[in-house]
Order: structure tokens, then sequence, then C-alpha cells
């Protein structure tokens, strides 16, 4: 008995898995089941409404004819039941009789008092009927209705009892009855082809949906595959076909968008890393040669020696700065120090760093000079809202520049200004070698040098403008460059001014 029940459970339990897998794993037949029970619902509902609908109809349709018969017996033997005797009785029987067989009808005639006068099948009934409910309401003076399954033949019956009335007395009861079945036949074949109706429906919206489902799905499943496809091998090559113009065309769309995107970001990432690790294999390599003379005997004469140490210097400093670089950029690329903000005076900050570059200068007689404008008010503060070290990384770079570039002899001057009390702008002008206007849309990539030979000459690796627009977008600041060959440059950088209540501009 118990292993019976298990039994029982168990089979259970692996139809509710096998349902659950089908419905849950599917976005197909969760639309399949949702059409298939709206349609169900709403043609059921609408089937029985119109079921009740039509029998109440036809109830009425046949109370009111029985109430006519009725009427039109009652106006015929009206006068037979005030005489009441055996003749009257034999003439209100013939008459009950002849609409009986004529019209298909059980048709009782009672006295004032409920004793049976007539009746159309005289081996059924009672001697008195008064108790039974519709005659003794239409003893009362009202038409009086009930249906009610007979217990001698189990048919369903509706019974209209019309009073018949003599100067204002009631003197009797016509009750006319008439079986069910008719309209209980017509309402089960309406029923059937209700079912019908139903069941077709039914299958044609389990093909509709079937279709529908797999035209929404077709897709949903591609973008599915190739996703996993892509998380698995990093191939971003594969594009979705676009077949249809609606929400899922946009969205195979936006996906294709996206992989575009992917790729586009891995390229420069392999890029990147292909140029850091060419940039820094330059100098160690070259310190390896120094390092390898030095071993070979250069050591031995103390001038060879200086010099080949010097060169170490200043290849290992290059190193240094270039893996500092790249450290900066990867950290910004992440995101981080971007939330640390703290007050910053631009000016003290654009006069901390000439003074830092002050030496490589005065090293190439360039002079540094400086131009402050403050607001129309007077007096108040350049003052920016931001890291501090990241912003002064990007004036040094923006000056280490202008100095690199600008030949012997040359000048550099810096200005700041506030623009109508919102933002601050600094201008940093060279009378440098200027950039070709080729070259202008690149000077921001990573890497890029404008003049390769020379740059690297200098020790450049490109990463430095990078830097600083990095670090400007990340201030909500803007960037522009105006530059003449052989005359020099002009970088400008606009920066949103610290409010005096606190807000960024
Ligand atoms: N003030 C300037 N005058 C002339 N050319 C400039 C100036 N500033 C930048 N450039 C050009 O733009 C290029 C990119 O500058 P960027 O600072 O990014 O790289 P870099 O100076 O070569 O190397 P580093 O990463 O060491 O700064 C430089 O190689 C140079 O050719
Ligand atoms: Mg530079």
């Amino acid at each position: 008995m118990s292993s019976s029940k298990t039994g029982a459970r168990q089979l259970l339990n692996l139809l509710d898995r096998i349902l659950y897998k089908w419905l849950f794993r599917s976005l197909a037949n969760q639309l399949l089941i949702t059409y298939l029970l709206v349609i169900t619902i709403a043609l059921v509902a609408v089937s029985l409404w119109a079921l009740v609908a039509i029998r109440k109809e036809s109830l009425t349709d046949l109370q009111n004819t029985m109430e006519v018969v009725g009427f039109n017996l009652g106006l015929e033997i009206d006068n037979d039941l005030v005489i009441d005797s055996p003749l009257s009785r034999q003439r209100i029987q013939a008459a009950v009789d002849r609409r009986a067989s004529r019209l298909g009808v059980s048709i009782v005639v009672v006295d004032k008092d409920g004793r049976l006068l007539a009746d159309s099948q005289p081996i059924t009934q009672k001697e008195n009927l008064s108790n039974e409910q519709e005659i003794n309401e239409a003893l009362a003076g009202v038409v009086s209705k009930s249906t009610r399954s007979e217990p001698q033949n189990n048919l369903n019956m509706l019974y209209v009892a019309c009073p018949v009335r003599s100067m204002g007395a009631t003197t009797g009861v016509i009750r006319v009855g008439v079986q069910l079945t008719d309209i209980e036949r017509r309402l089960q074949k309406d029923l059937i082809v209700f079912l019908e109706i139903i069941f077709g429906t039914g299958v044609i919206t389990v093909f509709i949906s079937l279709f529908l489902a797999r035209r929404v799905n077709k897709p949903v499943q591609e973008m599915s595959a190739l996703a996993k496809q892509i998380s698995i091998s990093g191939d971003f090559s594969a594009f979705l076909p676009v077949r249809r113009q609606d929400e899922i065309g946009e969205l195979c769309l936006s996906f294709n968008q996206m992989i575009g995107r992917l790729r586009e970001q891995e390229r420069v990432r392999q890029e990147f890393i292909s140029n850091a690790s060419h940039e820094l294999k330059t100098p160690t390599m070259a310190i390896g040669s120094v390092v390898e003379a030095l071993q070979a005997g250069a050591s031995e004469d103390p001038k060879l020696r200086f010099q080949f140490l010097q060169s170490l210097e200043r290849l290992v400093e290059r190193q240094t700065s270039l893996i500092q670089d790249l450290l900066d950029i990867s950290k910004l690329d992440a995101g981080l120090d971007s939330n640390y903000q703290e007050e910053v005076d631009i000016v003290q900050l654009v006069n901390d760093s000439i003074e830092q570059l002050r030496p490589q200068a005065d090293k190439k007689k360039i002079s540094i000079s400086t131009q402050v404008t403050l607001d129309s008010a007077g007096g108040s503060d350049l003052n920016v809202l931001g890291n501090g070290s990241q912003l002064q990384r990007a004036v040094i770079n923006i000056l280490q520049n202008a100095i690199n570039y600008t030949p012997d002899g040359g000048s550099v001057s810096v200005s700041a200004r506030p623009l109508s009390g919102e933002r601050v702008e600094l201008k940093f002008q060279d009378t440098g070698v200027g950039i070709d206007p080729a070259d202008l849309p690149h000077i921001y990539d990573r890497f890029y040098r404008a003049d390769k030979a020379r740059t690297r000459e200098k020790g450049g690796t490109g990463l430095g403008l990078a830097i600083v627009r990095e670090i400007i977008a990340r201030h909500h600041g803007a960037m522009d460059v105006d530059s003449q060959v052989g005359r020099g440059s002009t970088f400008t950088i606009q920066l949103p001014l610290r409010r005096s209540d606190g807000e960024t501009g």
C-alpha cells in the first residue's frame, strides 16, 4: 500500500519536473500556454453566457405560449367552472383533452378549493392539488410558474398556473405543463457546437502561437547561441542576421552594435599591449647592450664607464617614466581615484608645475612667463573641484611638451583666466616646432608621435597627451589645440570652476 503511494508520488514528481522543464525552459511554450489559456477562458466564458441566455429566452417564450393556452382555455370553461355539475365537468374534461392532445401539453383544472376537476393525464393526479406551489399561488389570483423534475418519470417540467376569474373572484385554476426535453435537447446541441468551436479554435491557436513563438524564439536562440560562443571563445567576428524590422530586429541590431564595439575595444586593447611591449622592449634591450659593453671591458676605462653609466641612467629614467605612464593610463581606464575630489587652486598648481620643470627649461634657455587674470569682482581664487595630482600631471605633460618641442632660446607662456565665472581657461603657448595639420587629429591617440624620429630621440612615447585628455574628460573639462608648423603651438584647457556654494560649474 505504502509502496504504491511512494510510486504515485514519484510519478507526480517526475511529471512536475517534466512540465516545469517543458514550460519554464522555453519561451515558445510559455507563449503557447498563455495564448491557449486566454483563448480557452474567453471562449468558455462567452459560451456559458450564451447558453444561459438561450435557456432563459426559450423558457420565457414557452411560458408566454402556455399562459396564452391557459387563458384561452379559461375563456372556454369559465362558465362551467361556476356551474360545477357532472355535465359541466364533462365539458371541462373534453376541452382539456382537446387542447392537451393538440398542443402536446398536460393540462389540469382545479376548482377554487384546489380539488381536481379535469386532467389530461388522469391516472397520475391526486384529488386535491392546492398544496402544489404554483396552484396555490394561482388560487390567490396570480399567474404562477415553476420548473421541477417529476419524481414519477424523472422529467424536467415547466408548469404555468393561470387563475380563472369570474365577477372578481377566482373560480378555479388551469395549470398547463410541458416537458423541458426539447429545450434541453437544443441546449445540449448548442453546447456540443460550442465545444467544437472551442476545440477548433484551440487547435488553430496552437498552430498560430507555435508559428509566432518560433518567430520570436528563433532570433533569441540565435542571440543566446552567439553570446555563448563569444563568451567561450572570445571571438567577436560573427554577427547576427537581421531579418526583421520590429523590436526583435532592433534587438539584433543593438546586439550586433555591441559586438562591433567589443571587437573595436578588443582591437584597441591588443594594439595597446603590443605597443606597450614594444616601447618597453626598446630601452630594455638598450640597457642589456650597455651592461654587456660594461662587462666586456668598457668599465675598465673611467671615461667610457662614466658615459655608459650616464646612458644607463637615462635609459632607466625613460623606462621608469614609461612604466609610470602605463600605470597612469590603466588607472584612468579602470576609473580608479575618479571619486576622489579636493579643492584645487589652479594658479598655485600651474606655478608648482612650472617650478618643477624650470631646470629643464633653463637648460634649453627657454623662458617661461605666466599671466593670471582674476574675475571682474577681483580677488576670488580660480579653484576647481577634482583630483589635484591628476590635474598636476595633465599640466606637467603639456608644459613638458612645450619645453621638449621648442628649440633652445624659445619661450613658453601660460595664462589663466575665468570664463563668465563658470569655467577657468588655461592657455599654454610655445614658440616651438608646431604640429603638422595632418598629425593634429591624432596627437591624443595612445603612442602617437608626430615626428617619430625626433620624438623617440627625445624619449617620447606618445602617451602624454592621451593621459591629459583622459584626465580633462574626467573633470568634465574640454581641450583644444591650435598650431602652426615652425611658429609654435597653443594648447587650451577649460575646466569647470568650483562655485562658492560648493558646486562645480
Ligand atoms: N607643444 C608641442 N609642440 C609640437 N608638437 C607637439 C607638442 N605637444 C605635442 N606635440 C606632438 O604630439 C605628439 C604627442 O604628444 P605626447 O605628449 O602625447 O607624446 P610624446 O611627447 O611624444 O611622448 P610622452 O608620452 O613622453 O609625452 C608628440 O610626439 C609631438 O609630436
Ligand atoms: Mg609628451
